[in-house]
């Protein structure tokens, strides 16, 4: 255990409600581990602890080890038990203080009594045909397995799913904090850009603003020159004159709800008039793809309307030929923007990607096969407090080009000198990326989180300028 601070995103009646209305739809008692920080090297070197998604939303106070263990038909308190490792007699010296069961049972609204040793989780649940919810940490998955746990099927899944995918006050708070924090470290990222600096420069500037708001990053950033590859990792490469630099990075407040936003600015703090062009067509596309985050709208939807905006701004740009529409139809947009627009956001970046395409995608929708669309993440019909992003892109990828079985069907409407020529100028990749709030058309219609960050081409220049 460690001194961990107890930093609650909600107060304790609403964690008591999330898990009466949980408990009104299980079928069966399930576990619902916290995880163990994971060790890099030798046991006791580990890495920051984060306590699992589904865990802290049930209001699990983010200590190592424990677990949750819920009971259909519970009211929120009794018929909720919380499991704790024991404190060691030496933790102390070594740890600091530790919570006290009445701190854990504050936390989580349960009574002191609710709060046991996780000595004790074996015999609570053994024969009762327990299951458990996703979980990635190992320690936890073979306490559950020692304990005799079994995996949860998707009706036991669905109930939690349904619960997490409309945020709530408390959540949404949490998340306009990551977005601000977000923002500000976006910008200094921004203001730390240079010819003949490193991309880890920029990284440290984004950093170090997080750190000193005491976030974390929601996910590894991506700060590259080489925008087209999509996870880029590693900051080594040169910032020349000439060259694009993206940065897709979020914070993740200490509750554990995340931003992510992406931005692309040009190194000599000018765009060149083609990527400008390019620019400014994937800012069209994310505003069209942001407004059109409405109640009800079908995601999927929202990604095609995307990849038609850019076929308009490709056919203008002179690398595709033919009607926009018809071209987006026919999925040519796929050779330049190569991903789907965007994924669920909220305790995790792609929010509950641990219960498989049973989060992103509503009953008897399918994730498509064909390249392109296969890498859309979401496809559910949006929702009042859904949080989502949308992040179109457009790339000059090689190792797109190069494949003749992605680019041979489209050899007719692409004009492929010109890829030639920004490919040999190494043009890189344009993506831009907001963290959206679906709300009803009568309190304001969706909202952007991360709207602080200017997106226009100009204000982004500003931005670079520290304006
Ligand atoms: N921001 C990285 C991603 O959404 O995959
Ligand atoms: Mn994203």
């Amino acid at each position: 255990m460690s001194t961990t601070l107890l930093t609650a995103t909600a107060p304790p009646n609403v964690y008591r409600d999330r898990r009466r209305r949980l408990g009104a739809s299980l079928r069966r008692p399930m576990t619902i581990f916290a995880g163990s920080a994971a060790p890099r090297n030798y046991p006791a070197n580990t890495y920051v602890f984060r306590a699992a998604s589904t865990y802290l939303y049930f209001g699990g106070p983010p200590i190592e080890g424990a677990a949750m263990l819920i009971e259909p038909g519970n009211d929120g308190a009794s018929g909720c038990v919380l499991f704790r490792e024991p404190a060691g007699p030496d933790d102390e010296v070594w740890l600091g203080p530790t919570p006290t069961d009445a701190d854990l049972a504050g936390y989580s609204g349960l009574p002191v009594s609710a709060v046991r040793d996780l000595n004790k989780l074996m015999t609570s649940v053994s024969g009762r045909g327990v299951v458990i919810a996703p979980v990635v940490c190992p320690r936890a998955r073979e306490t559950a397995r020692r304990c005799g746990i079994a995996d949860a099927a998707s009706d036991d899944l669905l109930p939690i799913i349904l619960l997490r995918l409309r945020k709530d006050e408390h959540e949404l708070a949490a998340m306009r904090r990551a977005a601000k924090v977000t923002v500000e470290a976006h910008a200094a990222a921004a203001r730390a850009i240079r010819p003949g600096r490193i991309e880890a420069d920029v990284a440290a500037a984004f950093h170090a603003v997080l750190a000193a708001h005491q976030h974390q990053p929601s996910f590894n950033p991506i700060i590259s020159v080489r925008g087209e590859v999509l996870h880029c990792s590693g900051y080594p490469n040169r910032l020349d004159d000439g060259a694009l630099l993206l940065i897709d990075a979020g914070s993740e407040e200490p509750g554990g709800y995340a931003c992510d936003v992406t931005r692309v600015y040009p190194v000599s703090g000018r765009f060149t008039p083609e990527q400008r062009a390019v620019y400014d067509t994937v800012h069209r596309a994310m505003s069209a793809g942001v407004a059109a985050c409405t109640v009800g709208t079908r995601y999927r939807d929202v990604h095609f309307l995307t990849a038609k905006v850019l076929c308009e701004g490709l056919v203008a740009a002179g690398l595709l030929k033919g009607d926009p529409a018809a071209l987006a139809d026919r999925r040519a947009h796929t050779l330049f923007f190569t991903h789907g627009v965007g994924h669920l956001i909220g305790l995790d970046v792609h929010d509950m990607e641990d219960f498989g395409d049973l989060a992103g995608y509503a009953p008897g929708r399918q994730r498509p096969t064909e390249f392109g669309s296969k890498f859309l993440r979401l496809d559910r019909d949006l929702e009042p407090g859904m949080c989502v992003t949308i992040e179109p892109g457009v790339y000059l990828s090689p190792a797109i080009w190069k494949r003749s079985d992605l680019v041979a069907p489209f050899r007719d409407v692409v004009n492929l000198p010109q890829v030639e020529a920004l490919l040999a100028r190494r043009f890189g990749g344009i993506r831009l990326e907001q963290t959206v709030h679906v709300r009803t058309k009568e309190a304001g219609g969706p909202e952007a989180l991360s709207d602080a960050l200017p997106v226009a081409a100009d204000e982004a220049l500003a931005t670079m300028r520290g304006g």
